[in-house]
């Protein structure tokens, strides 16, 4: 896979030192945007969004017009191939005869890594399934870095969906990485953390804890960042309907909270957050929509400068089949599958190399 395109599939493909540089280009941009309105010209993003999504696809779409290049879109199913039944693959490869880089949302995970391997032109996974959404965390860090002028030594609670919440799942991995992190995960018992995530923490000996009480978290936090109960993940509608209203963040809790806490949200709201906080100081909901459309200037700008992948091929294992029915090598045509070794030496595990579960 040494040919392989750059791509940003999982945030961990980019060093905290790339993240530094990511900001410093999407500062220069707000700052000078005219620097930048033809940086792009002549070159074409696809965005191919088979999921729900009104930010991170116009975000993009933003993005590459103030870079001066052109936008090419697949909204739904309905209207493409897919709908005949037609792979990730094929799909990607034919977008990538017309296309320069390519966005992509689609609800299985791993479906970005799927479409990577196939194409000779950089992929951004915009969310892939349940999984991750690594450009919701470049928003993520420009905001947290511009409020907190650090990632270090925050005390960062994750409250909602943390088992389908993907935006979750990146935020943690990136700020995994850096000295002086606690995170504090408040959800129901039926969407705690995924393993994968929690594995990962134990390794790196990162600090956390679990509770259900938003109430008894709040004080301590120094980001909360909400998500949604996301209706469409759910298999079972009475247990979203059971679910559905766990934390509602009110006026009474955020008087709980440190006067510089960061209330943040990756949108879209349900209840979630009462609209009463929207003029609180504290919410930066919004900043982060402008701060995505920044950083993602700034990584189209990255890509299409750096276009082959540093990353070193990793050793797959092809003898398990993945248990998890979201999970792309399941219904992919002719997808081997394939498997990383990761874990303590004494205790290692197989984890999927597209969706990150534990081989049974
Ligand atoms: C999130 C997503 O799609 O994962 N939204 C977004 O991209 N800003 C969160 C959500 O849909 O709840």
């Amino acid at each position: 896979m040494s040919d392989m395109m750059r791509s940003l599939i999982d945030i961990l493909d980019l060093s905290p030192r790339e993240i530094d540089e990511l900001i410093a280009t999407a500062t220069d941009i707000i700052e000078n945007p005219s620097a930048y309105s033809r940086k792009c010209e002549g070159k074409k993003l696809a965005t191919l969004f088979f999921e729900p999504s009104t930010r991170t696809r116009l975000s993009f779409e933003a993005a590459m017009y103030e870079l001066g290049g052109h936008v090419l879109s697949v909204t739904t199913t309905d209207g493409s191939s897919v709908a005949k039944g037609e792979s990730i693959a094929d799909t990607v490869r034919t977008v990538s005869c017309y296309a320069d880089i390519i966005a992509l949302r689609h609800p299985q995970e791993g479906a970005a890594l799927v479409a990577a391997q196939s194409v000779p032109v950089p992929v951004i996974n915009a969310g892939d399934g349940g999984h991750c959404h690594p450009t919701q965390t470049l928003a993520d860090l420009l905001t947290i870095h511009r409020e907190k002028g650090t990632f270090e030594n925050l005390t960062v609670g994750v409250c909602g969906d943390l088992r389908y919440g993907r935006t979750v799942h990146s935020l943690i991995g990136a700020l995994s990485r850096y000295a002086g992190i606690r995170f504090v995960m408040i959800s129901p018992r039926e969407l705690r953390i995924p393993g994968y995530v929690t594995a990962s923490l134990q390794e790196n000996h990162i600090p956390y804890t679990e509770t259900l009480s938003l109430e008894e978290a709040i004080p301590d936090l120094d980001i909360l960042y909400m998500t949604r109960i996301q209706r469409e993940r759910f298999d079972d509608p009475v247990l979203y309907e059971a679910l559905k209203d766990s934390y509602i963040l009110t006026k009474d809790k955020m008087a709980l909270a440190k006067e510089d806490m960061c209330v943040m949200h990756p949108l879209p709201r349900v209840n979630e957050i009462s609209v009463a906080i929207d003029n609180d100081p504290r919410a930066c909901y919004f900043k982060q929509v402008r701060n995505g459309k920044y950083m993602r200037m700034a990584l189209i700008l990255k890509l299409m400068r750096e276009p082959f992948s540093p990353k070193e091929p990793r050793t797959l294992y092809h003898h398990l089949r993945c248990n998890n029915p979201r999970c792309v090598s399941r219904t992919e045509q002719e997808l081997e599958p394939s498997f990383i070794l990761t874990g303590p030496k004494d205790a290692p595990v197989y984890r999927c190399y597209y969706c990150e579960h534990k081989a049974r």
